[in-house]
């Protein structure tokens, strides 16, 4: 699915719309250029699973969000080798609640089956918003509509 934002505020509410769709042990990769609203996407997400305002984690790599549904938010942007996400044992929050993970490029190959990907970049000042792996739970063309819409 591909989306095309022109605010900031539409792509957090792209955002809420996807949280909707995520359940408990949902791991979800943010990739793209510097500034293209990865950060802004995930704002939406956690806004919408645990009503806390998600700040860029760039120097703790990580932040919590306790909720009903806990949220841990990964930014990789400063990862210098994979050895350290490994020690940060990534696969132990996954039972635990939702996974968000900014930079996710740089860790590929360690990413669970059914790892969901949202792919952003900057298209004269809009944002291009590629979805993937959302499809199937979208039940029928009203969801997908209402994600368009936004
Ligand atoms: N559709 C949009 N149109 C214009 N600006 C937007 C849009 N979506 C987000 N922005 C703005 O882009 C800027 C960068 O967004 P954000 O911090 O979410 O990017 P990022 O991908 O997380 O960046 P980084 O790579 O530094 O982590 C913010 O000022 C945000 O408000
Ligand atoms: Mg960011």
């Amino acid at each position: 699915m591909i989306i095309i934002t022109s605010s900031p505020n539409e792509t957090k509410k792209i955002g809420k719309k996807i949280a909707s769709l995520l359940k408990k042990g949902d791991v979800v990769c943010l990739t793209g250029e510097l500034g293209s609203g990865k950060t802004t996407i995930i704002k939406g997400i956690v806004k919408y699973l645990t009503d806390c305002e998600a700040t860029s984690p760039s120097f703790v790599l990580i932040n919590e969000y306790p909720g009903k549904i806990p949220v841990f938010h990964f930014d990789l942007y400063r990862l210098r080798c994979k050895i350290e996400i490994e020690t940060i044992g990534f696969e132990e929050y996954l039972d635990k609640g939702i996974v968000l993970i900014e930079w996710a490029d740089k860790i590929t190959e360690i990413l669970p089956e059914g790892t969901i990907f949202i792919n952003l970049s900057i298209i004269n000042g809009k944002r291009k918003i590629v979805i993937k792996g959302l499809e199937r739970r979208m039940k029928n063309d009203k969801q997908r509509k209402s994600i368009k819409s936004t």
